[in-house]
């Protein structure tokens, strides 16, 4: 296990390069196996999230490598429709390989995935939006087994606007034979992503960023070499940083659209944000509290940003009410934002916190990815010395994380326990 030993106090200056974003990456590498030519992604993290279904895809036969950042993946000799349990259990995206592989091999084989424990999570839309494509499904001892002559366009309305069933119902029509139209869409910028990916390899996708997608099966896809949009969570972690330790930072390769909800809280408790182009500025304020924050589906207020918020909140002037509406169990780094010092308590899916004037150091532990960062922004701002462990979480979505933090001016360096 590696934590991080980090001095906090100190304000955050310069400029930091925001990666492509990594809930992105995962559907375009899922997209890959539809084609026999060859991908490249470019401004790829190789985050362990990356690396983990780069191994799914080297099980399937696929080739991958990597080259600086960017990332081709070549399938024309992928054979094999099985997704080993060890990596599926590792990654929670190992599911999209479902609707793809499918559609590739008329038949598809994963243990239920793992990821982050959250909450429930279940798969249950995922397997709806194949059956109605025409996908025989069978749940047992642990895994799904997909078979089907071929993939037929159908209606699919989906229960709650998920993210992920909504890529995969995708990713299982784009070769299928005639139209589908999923209604209640989820309506996140990476499935606008996928959409335009797909569509650069020649596909027929539209209606993706609004309810209702409409996907005309083509019969074939061929190679492309496409930049995946940048991570805004990562952007937003960063910005939330600078709220937090003082400071000015601008952030290159950050769209301000995608985090509208995030800039509004920030302006909100003072903070002075500039954005132009492709690069966001700003200038840490004197952190008022932002009263109220509900995570919803997008355009609303990111879940992925609740624990890094609810870390600043911790420390604003006036009091602040959390409501995680998405997942069950995202709420791991209280108890550790509580050692720092942070006064919350917590009622059900929702969070009271009382800021105060500093935290102080501590020893403490991650319990997922978006926890993670929130306790090291926690820590960096933090007055004296902290300890960050289990950086498995954080590996997954962030890449160079401490690099980055050091480059702006924070005490932080990674040690192996
Ligand atoms: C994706 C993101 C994750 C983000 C989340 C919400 C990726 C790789 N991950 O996760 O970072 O936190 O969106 O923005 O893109 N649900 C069901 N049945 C299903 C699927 C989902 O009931 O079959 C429920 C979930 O329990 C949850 C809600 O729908 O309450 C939203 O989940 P979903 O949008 O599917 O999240 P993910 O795709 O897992």
């Amino acid at each position: 296990m590696e934590k991080y030993i980090i001095e906090g106090g100190r304000p955050l200056y310069g400029e930091v390069e925001i990666q492509s974003a990594k809930n992105a990456v995962l559907p375009l590498l899922a997209a890959s196996i539809l084609t026999d030519e060859k991908i490249v992604l470019h401004k790829c993290p190789k985050i362990s999230d990356v690396i983990n279904m780069v191994g799914i895809l080297g099980e399937l036969g696929c080739k991958a490598e990597f080259v600086g950042d960017s990332l081709s993946i070549e399938s024309a000799d992928a054979a094999n429709h099985e997704i080993p349990a060890a990596l599926a259990k590792e990654i929670r995206s190992s599911v999209f390989m479902l609707g793809s592989v499918v559609s590739r091999f008329k038949k598809a084989k994963i243990a239920y995935p793992g990821g982050c424990d959250i909450g429930l999570r279940p798969i249950d839309l995922h397997l709806k939006g194949l059956r109605r494509l025409g996908v025989s499904v069978v749940e047992d001892g642990g895994y799904i087994e997909c078979s089907c002559d071929k993939i037929i366009g159908s209606e699919i309305v989906l229960d709650c606007p998920s993210v992920g069933a909504t890529e995969n119902s995708i990713l299982a029509a784009a070769l299928g034979e005639g139209r589908t139209v999923i209604r209640n869409a989820a309506k996140e910028p990476e499935i606008v992503d996928l959409q335009n990916f797909i569509n650069a390899m020649g596909g027929k996708i539209n209606g993706a960023g609004t309810a209702e997608i409409v996907i005309d099966g083509v019969k074939k896809l061929h190679g492309v070499e496409y930049t995946p949009i940048s991570d805004r969570i990562e952007a937003g972690t960063f910005l939330i940083a600078c709220a937090m330790c003082g400071g000015e930072i601008e952030l290159k390769n950050a769209g301000k659209e995608n985090i509208a909800a995030l800039l509004h809280k920030l302006c909100e408790i003072s903070c002075k944000i500039t954005a132009v182009n492709d690069k966001i500025y700003i200038e840490s304020g004197r952190r008022i509290s932002p009263k109220l924050i509900e995570t919803s589906p997008y355009p609303g207020f990111p879940t992925d940003l609740q624990a890094p918020m609810m870390a600043l909140a911790c420390i604003c002037e006036g009091s602040t009410v959390i409501v995680e509406n998405l997942f069950e169990t995202r709420f791991k780094h209280i108890p550790e934002l509580i050692r720092m010092g942070a006064d919350i308590t917590v009622r059900g899916r929702t969070a009271f916190i009382r800021g105060v004037k500093a935290l102080h150091g501590a020893d403490v532990v991650a319990g997922d990815l978006r926890g993670g960062a929130a306790l090291t922004l926690a820590a960096i701002s933090a007055e004296g010395f902290s300890t960050v462990a289990d950086l498995s979480f954080i590996d997954r979505g962030y890449s160079d994380f401490e690099y980055k933090l050091r480059a702006l001016g924070a005490r932080i360096r990674r040690v192996r326990i």
